[in-house]
């Protein structure tokens, strides 16, 4: 791409934000308790702004909007087209908005302006318009049962979803729970997380403002233990979809199960196992491993937190990795040369030294990084372990933070059953020249995405989900109208 002539695009600047309500039934309120929260800059850790505090009065106030919305409001009525077109202008208004979104991302969540722009806008633009297309295409089937009967299966929505989403791609987790929710005709309400509440806020302004009806799409920020705990428990919540911890997905599952049986799906952790062959394009695993590791500060379900080579590479590619490690530039998410950001927030930055701490006292070999990077906001330098064993706990746990982990492997069948040998099935990857290797693990490994030479390739059209305890049911791609849909039986007799 030449830049000569181009002029040079205005330095992205971070935005200020004015104090925000809570989005109920169309109109923007206080919460009704009155409480209200700080949500910060991780750059900084100074305050943005204040947020209503949604709680259990909020969301049942939500609730009764979106069952409005769905049984009475001209939502239930519209044609399938309609919904398609409504869906498609809501993508059209972040496309028209992205650099204001981009720069809101990156100050509440700390990613990169870069990242925001090249990531998270497009794919969540790509994912609402993939499912404006499916709007109308969500049918049943006619069945040639026994006797004298009509039979056909209706698709039919859910009703009221509940969805509790996390802050590691806050704009784009709404996309992949409001795309199929919205396709399929159901109404929403929406719990972001309590530490990136602010994109979710101006999405849902700009639903309002392309004319979804009131009460369609509800936001309501607050805490887990709270508004969430509230929604996944609600007896008129027909489904709840989470993304988060899978210890949280526990709860919530619970809930549901303690409440009236509502449908669930989660989207949890992981421990990814990612798989170098000595015979891969080793430039091509070096960086890729890199990528799957550090993007998004370390903070992707699918992070590749398991980084197994093959031994006769392993000095080769250790020293590769701990140069590129080195050479990242952390610093300012406004600096458009920023390669990492800081950590989310201070509980985040802890954790994540607290596993720097473990991999130390286990014993592996810190060879890149360790430390803190400047005196204020929640900067990790990208850390690199070798030596790293299966019992140790940075080979176990989900780290969540640029804290790489590398461990030493010898020929196939070991990698395979090591590999397998964790409770989540999240992703996992194989670099490797032999298409028999390649098709060896893509088969065996238990993970709900393979990528093979490549990492972290996402797609709307692409189903995604996890095996084991990385969750229960399958977003993106056609797959996810399923979570969003009843099937009803009619039979009548002839
Ligand atoms: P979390 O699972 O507690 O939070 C995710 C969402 O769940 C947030 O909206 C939160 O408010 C909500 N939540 C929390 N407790 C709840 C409850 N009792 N009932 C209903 N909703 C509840 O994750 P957290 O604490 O922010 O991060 C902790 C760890 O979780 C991270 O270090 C990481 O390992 C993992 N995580 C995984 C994510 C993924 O994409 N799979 C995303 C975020 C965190
Ligand atoms: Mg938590």
């Amino acid at each position: 791409m030449s830049t000569a002539t181009a002029p040079a695009k205005p330095r992205p600047t971070k935005p200020r934000v004015a104090d925000q309500q809570l989005l109920i039934g169309g109109k923007w309120v206080d919460s009704v308790s009155g409480k209200t929260f700080e949500t910060l800059d991780p750059a900084s850790g100074e305050v943005i702004c204040r947020v209503a505090e949604g709680d259990k009065a909020d969301i049942d106030l939500a609730v009764r909007a979106a069952r409005a919305a769905l049984e009475t409001g001209p939502w239930g009525r519209m044609n399938a087209s309609e919904r398609g077109r409504l869906i498609n202008k809501l993508a059209d208004a972040i496309e028209a908005h992205k650099e204001e979104l981009a720069a809101l991302e990156s100050l509440d969540n700390g990613k990169p302006i870069g990242d925001s722009l090249a990531a998270d806008l497009p794919l969540s633009i790509q994912c609402y318009r993939y499912y404006a297309g499916w709007a109308d295409k969500v049918f049943g089937q006619t069945l040639p049962i026994n006797g004298p009967y009509f039979c056909y299966t209706r698709h039919e929505p859910v009703g009221v979803v509940g969805q509790i989403i996390p802050w590691n791609f806050p704009l784009l987790m709404q996309a992949w729970k409001w795309g199929p929710a919205l396709a399929c005709g159901n109404t929403i309400v929406l719990k972001p997380a309590e530490q990136t509440p602010l994109t979710a806020l101006r999405v849902a302004q700009l639903a309002q403002e392309v004319g979804f009806p009131d009460g369609v799409v509800n936001v309501v920020p607050g805490f887990g233990p709270t508004a969430g705990a509230a929604l996944s428990g609600h007896m008129d919540v027909d489904k709840i979809a989470f993304t988060g911890e899978t210890g949280t997905g526990k709860i919530v599952m619970t809930a549901a199960a303690q409440s009236n049986l509502k449908r669930v799906s989660l989207e949890l952790g992981g421990k990814s196992p990612n798989i170098v062959f000595a015979d891969a394009d080793m430039d091509a695993a070096v960086e890729g491993a890199y990528f799957g590791l550090f993007f998004n500060q370390g903070q992707c379900c699918v992070a590749g937190s398991r980084l197994f080579v093959q031994e006769s590479a392993y000095d080769e590619f250790v020293h590769k990795i701990v140069a590129k490690a080195k050479g990242r530039k952390v610093g300012d998410p406004f600096s458009t040369d920023t390669e990492q950001g800081p950590q989310v927030s201070q509980e985040q930055f802890d954790r994540v030294m607290g596993y720097i701490d473990a991999g130390q006292k286990d014993g592996a070999k810190m060879l890149a990084g360790g430390g803190r990077v400047g005196e204020k906001g929640y900067f990790v330098q990208p850390t690199v372990f070798t030596d790293v064993t299966d019992e140790m706990r940075i080979a176990k746990e989900e780290i969540f933070g640029p804290v790489m982990s590398i461990l030493k492997f010898k020929d196939t069948d070991e990698v395979l059953a090591r590999g397998n040998r964790t409770n989540y099935g999240l992703a996992a990857a194989v670099w490797t020249r032999d298409i028999g290797k390649a098709l060896r693990l893509s088969n065996g490994l238990k993970a709900g995405t393979v990528w093979v030479n490549c990492y972290d390739v996402f797609d709307a059209g692409a189903p995604f989900g996890g095996f084991k305890m990385s969750g229960i049911g399958r977003e993106l791609g056609q797959y996810a109208l399923q979570l969003y849909t009843e099937v009803k039986t009619v039979t009548m007799a002839l």
